[in-house]
């Protein structure tokens, strides 16, 4: 079990870190609060501690700690320190090496990764010192997870907000994860449904929620790679990955073409349209009886990859009968290296679902896996598609 160690500062987002701390002991992260004493006037240690069923630290001199040297004790159990809220003090302290209490003086002596996520006044922010702190932290190789703009809680509108939980909780899974075979590669995934529009208000698509190929594109970046998603999909953008979204087939062609060149690995995960209206009205169509829609074919997107492959592509299959069969031949057809075929009549598998149950079918190889999440079963594919000769 890795140790997250969460440093809170005095700011109103304190009481946002609840809720990362929260998340993170769901995911099976053991965590320690550290907190400044200004931060205690915004939430209690108790808070913090009734959560990780561990003593919050507040000062270095604390009576009810058993052993005199928590702050090294600490630092040496962290697999990662993320600072959240950081204020422009904290940034200030940890930038140019202060350790004047046990948030700080931990920092200090911590070898392990290092997240910084400012939340402010935009005046703050912005203002050239806290920038030259922030980009002074950067270049000591700590992570510095941006604030978002909005309604900060002074009033002001601007750049300032604590980051939200998800791409929090992104970043420290990012800089914990320790296994980077895909260091120094390009990773591009497609993902989720095209959309072929008709006319200005009706278009064709599908059932895909795009969740395997989000799934893929975070286990390639936690994996060390540069990743690019190309996606017909609406979930939210995964941190620290390029997303390059498409609404048709034309669309995720053209994105693929132009960062094709790049690319180490291609995972073509997304649900593309084999059809499209032959023609795209520029009226809305109205009804009038019965209509027929001519179609047309769209490009095999994954079939054009197949030729002069100058890195290793994966597909997918999603059939309703005879997956192996129909699987082993798209695999020869398209020239893979690898292919992950899913029953959609299988339970556990399929659109939106957040399981699936495949079988991945190499040169030499078929392999069934059993159910488990699209999370895990991403870091399979790719362990796998690494290994492909
Ligand atoms: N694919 C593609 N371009 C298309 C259609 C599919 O790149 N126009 C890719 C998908 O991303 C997937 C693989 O081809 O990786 C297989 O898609 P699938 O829909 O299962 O099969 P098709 O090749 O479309 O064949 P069929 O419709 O006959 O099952």
């Amino acid at each position: 079990m890795q140790t997250i160690l969460v440093g809170v500062s005095g700011g109103i987002a304190a009481y946002k870190t609840v809720q990362l701390v929260s998340d993170l002991l769901k995911k099976g992260y053991d965590v320690e609060v550290i907190m400044t004493e200004n931060a205690t006037e915004f939430i209690t240690p108790l808070t913090f501690s009734s959560l990780t069923k561990h003593n919050t630290y507040v000062d270095t001199f604390d009576k009810h700690v058993h052993y005199s040297v928590e702050h090294i004790s600490l630092a040496k159990k962290a697999d990662l320190f993320i600072i959240a809220p950081a204020t422009a003090n904290a940034i200030a302290k940890v930038a140019n090496g202060i350790a004047d209490d046990i948030l700080t003086t931990t920092f200090l002596a911590c070898t392990c990764p290092k997240i910084i996520c400012p939340a402010m006044n935009t005046a703050m922010y912005e203002n050239p010192v806290t920038m030259d702190n922030i980009a002074k932290c950067k270049s000591y190789g700590m992570k510095v997870v941006e604030p978002m703009s909005g309604l900060l809680a002074c009033g002001d509108v601007g750049k300032g907000k604590l980051a939200d939980i998800d791409t929090m909780i992104e970043a420290i899974e990012i800089y914990s994860y320790k296994n980077k075979p895909l260091e120094g590669k390009n990773v591009l995934i497609s993902a989720g449904a095209t959309k072929e529009a008709i006319d200005p208000v009706r278009y064709i698509t599908n059932h895909s929620s795009g969740k395997m190929g989000y799934s893929i594109a975070k286990a390639a970046r936690n994996m060390g790679a540069d990743v690019t998603l190309v996606s017909g999909s609406d979930l939210k953008e995964p941190y620290g990955v390029k997303v390059v979204k498409i609404q048709s087939a034309r669309d995720m062609k053209e994105a693929i073409d132009v960062h094709k060149k790049a690319a180490d690995y291609i995972i073509m995960a997304a649900a593309v349209a084999d059809y499209r209206p032959a023609e795209i009205s520029d009226h809305k169509i109205k009804k009038a009886g019965d209509m027929t829609l001519a179609l047309e074919r769209t490009d095999d997107i994954l079939k054009g990859l197949g030729e002069d492959k100058t890195y290793k592509l994966c597909g997918f299959a999603m059939e309703t009968d005879d997956l192996i069969e129909n699987a082993q031949r798209k695999f020869s057809e398209k020239n893979l290296d690898m292919i992950v075929a899913n029953d959609l009549n299988t339970y556990g598998a399929g659109f939106q679902t957040d399981t699936n149950v495949v079988t991945i079918i190499t040169k030499d190889n078929i392999e069934k896996l059993s159910i488990m999440s699209k999370d895990d079963l991403a870091y399979e594919i790719l362990d796998r598609l690494m290994e492909v000769k």
